[in-house]
């Protein structure tokens, strides 16, 4: 049986703004990949061309497309600064299961703004998708993902699960 498309959301949270990928958005893409800071931790070197940032937003589309996932761009709602992105990829409607992933700019770290992106994401695929199990991967030297990781583990459990109010 063909695949539903899955429209890329739009969501707001306190501090932030989660929307679909455009084009506009490949400088700032290949500028938070090619840091090598950010990258430190990636299971993949940092980007050297500015072409891996047009295919990742390709990517974007096709996920929606092919209705395989979500990957928002975050931006800062004070002044619209690109934060970076958080996506639930490799969705599953079967086992109703998906992989959290997430990249921010390293001068928007330890804002909490994370741990608010992947809360609002979780809770849109919670609600929307019927999700039910979220996996993810992280070097066990990332202290910060794994910190991201572990409050994420509240959506399932209320925060943002079927039942949150
Ligand atoms: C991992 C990452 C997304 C965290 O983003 P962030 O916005 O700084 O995370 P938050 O501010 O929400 O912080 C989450 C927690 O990590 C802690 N933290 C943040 N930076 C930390 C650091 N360098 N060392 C230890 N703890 C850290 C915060 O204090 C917070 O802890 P708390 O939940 O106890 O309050 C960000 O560092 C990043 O994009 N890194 C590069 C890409 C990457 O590694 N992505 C993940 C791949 S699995």
């Amino acid at each position: 049986m063909a695949r539903m498309t899955l429209a890329t959301p739009r969501l707001r949270t306190a501090r932030l703004r989660l929307r679909p990928f455009t084009d506009a958005d490949a400088d700032l893409l290949f500028a938070l990949h090619s840091n090598t800071l950010v990258m430190r931790y990636w299971d993949s070197p940092p980007w050297t061309e500015r072409a891996r940032a047009e295919r990742f937003i390709t990517r974007c589309r096709k996920m929606a497309n092919e209705g395989t996932g979500a990957r928002v761009a975050i931006d800062r709602a004070s002044d619209g600064t690109f934060v970076g992105w958080c996506s639930l990829s490799k969705w599953v409607p079967d086992h109703r299961s998906a992989s959290l992933g997430y990249c921010l700019d390293e001068a928007m770290w330890g804002h909490g703004y994370a741990t608010e992106a992947a809360h609002a994401l979780l809770r849109w695929a919670f609600d929307t998708l019927g999700l039910n199990r979220v996996q993810a991967e992280t070097d066990t030297r990332n202290v910060a993902s794994a910190r991201v990781l572990k409050r994420s583990d509240s959506c399932g459990k209320g925060l943002c699960g079927n039942n949150a109010s």
